[in-house]
């Protein structure tokens, strides 16, 4: 992130740094070749002059009847200085000549009338030349050529360039120093303080705010920012408030359904208990009076057995739950004990006009169980299913085993993707048993309750509603499960169970 910060002030600086540069470099070179331009202009005006003096000087010796070229050289070396000079005559004649003459003719620089003057050398870069010819006409002599030096311009022009390169960098320095300044306080400064502040965020300090007091784009993209965190903290604390909320909410039902659960069980032992209890209390009292005959005796004492036992069948089943008795599991074969099963419950008067079909599964493994428990649960699932279907005309259940390949549980300290320690314990094959009838079906609100202790829907002394409670924590107990679903015209109630390692 430092890196990005450095990256922004070096682009800024290196932008500033370039257009000043170009800028004072652009009015540098202008001003030179301004100030060039004069000292040329004040060079012409010399030769003008020049040549002024000599048309004046060229008459006045005239007269005096002295040669042309003396009388030319006398008046340029004594008052202008010039060495180089030619006069030609209209006709071609050179009249008089000093010093050499350039064969070419050099630039056109300054046009008037009777006077031109040409350039020799220099350009837009290399700047004034190194010297000049000025041509003109002299009355009643001819054309006058002369060359004029410009090494004194340019020597000036020299000093010029070099305090106009201080000027120039001085400038710059100013310029790029204030413009940093400027740029840093207005721009970087900013931005690296949102930065921070959104870094600070991001890492948790909801409560940071971007510190920036200027008033520009920066200045109010850091105030929607802030805004902006400031919702974010409010809303971040408003969902932690809701999740509490709902933490405790949750903590506060599970302990309710727990004591609901608990109240519910301990109403229904004590009216399942009580009604045989109470029964049993008559039959003492009876049994306790005078003057009964030994038939009507053995009829109370044989009344209070069954009473006993219904108490003690109770209790026995509600032990079953709470500490289940160790029993040795064994391989049992399902698909011969739903035969059994069935066999014992025909008798029942439950079971009349109860037609049963069987599709059992060809290789269906054995499950390690106790088969008395697993014949009570087959007979529970048997009994509801013809319960259901009392009040119907068409009765069939229908009674499938099939084996199939089911990822087992994963152990504790194993996670998915873990490499499998043996295959058995990745996957496992399960044994699935259903029970589908063509009953009443299960209402939607009862769907959730129906493993639930003491809830039936039949009516007393048909059920108990403990029947599907015994049965799914056995299943359970063996790693099992009991699952249900309405289907049409009925229910069908499918027991898993994992498979036994020997085969039947
Ligand atoms: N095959 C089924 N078809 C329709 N309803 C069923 C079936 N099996 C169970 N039930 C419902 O689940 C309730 C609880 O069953 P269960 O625990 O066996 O107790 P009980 O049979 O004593 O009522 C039943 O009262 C009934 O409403
Ligand atoms: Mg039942």
């Amino acid at each position: 992130m430092k890196r990005k910060g450095q990256g922004i002030r070096f682009q800024l600086t290196a932008g500033i740094v370039i257009m000043t540069i170009a800028g004072i470099g652009l009015i540098g070179l202008m001003s030179i070749k301004i100030v060039e331009r004069s000292a040329l202009q004040w060079k012409i005006s010399q030769a003008e002059d020049t040549v002024g003096f000599v048309r004046a000087s060229m008459r006045l010796s005239s007269e005096g009847g002295q040669p042309w070229g003396a009388r030319l050289s006398g008046v340029l070396k004594n008052e202008a200085r010039i060495e180089d000079f030619r006069l030609t005559a209209p006709d071609g004649r050179q009249l008089a000549a000093s010093g050499t003459m350039p064969t070419d003719a050099g630039k056109l620089i300054y046009g008037a009338v009777g006077i031109e003057a040409y350039m020799y050398g220099g350009g837009l870069l290399t700047g004034i030349g190194e010297s000049m010819r000025v041509s003109a006409l002299v009355p009643d002599a001819g054309r006058l050529e002369f060359i004029l030096s410009l090494a004194e311009v340019n020597e000036d022009m020299a000093s010029v360039r070099n305090f106009l390169a201080l000027y120039a960098l001085i400038d710059s320095v100013i310029i790029i120093a204030f413009g940093v300044y400027f740029l840093s306080r207005s721009i970087i400064e900013p931005l690296k303080k949102l930065e921070e502040a959104a870094k600070k965020i991001a890492g948790g300090k909801l409560y940071d705010r971007a510190d920036v007091a200027v008033h520009n784009e920066v200045g109010s993209l850091a105030a929607s920012f802030n805004s902006m965190a400031g919702r974010l903290e409010d809303e971040i604390k408003s969902l932690e408030r809701v999740n509490l909320e709902l933490t405790t909410a949750q903590d506060e039902l599970l302990r309710n359904s727990t004591l609901a659960a608990v109240g519910r069980l301990a109403a229904g032992i004590a009216h399942e208990i009580g009604n045989p209890l109470g029964a049993l209390r008559g039959y003492i009292d009876i049994l306790s009076r005078e003057g009964l005959d030994p038939a009507e005796e053995k009829d109370m004492v044989a009344r209070a057995g069954r009473e006993a036992d219904r108490i003690d069948s109770i209790v026995r089943d509600f032990l079953e739950v709470a500490r289940p008795a160790k029993r040795a599991v064994v391989p049992v074969d399902v698909n011969a004990l739903l035969n059994e099963t069935l066999t014992g419950l025909c008798v029942r008067s439950d079971f009349s006009g109860v037609s049963t079909v069987l599709d059992l599964g060809l290789k269906v493994p054995a499950v390690m169980a106790d088969e008395g428990k697993l014949r009570q649960v087959f007979s529970n699932l048997f009994i509801n299913a013809a319960q259901a279907m009392e009040a119907v005309e068409e009765k069939t259940i229908t009674i499938s085993t099939l084996a199939e390949a089911r990822p087992a549980p994963l152990k504790a300290g194993r996670r998915k993707g873990d490499a499998p320690a043996a295959k058995e314990t990745f996957e496992r094959d399960f044994v699935f048993v259903s029970f589908r009838d063509t009953g009443v079906g299960i209402h939607a609100d009862d769907s959730a309750r129906i493993f639930d202790p003491f809830f039936t829907t039949k009516e007393v002394g048909k059920g108990t509603g403990l029947g599907l409670f015994v049965s799914q924590s056995i299943i359970k107990a063996y790693g099992g499960e009991i699952t249900f679903r309405n289907v049409e015209g009925g229910s069908e109630f499918i027991v898993m169970l994992p498979a036994g390692k020997e085969a039947v």
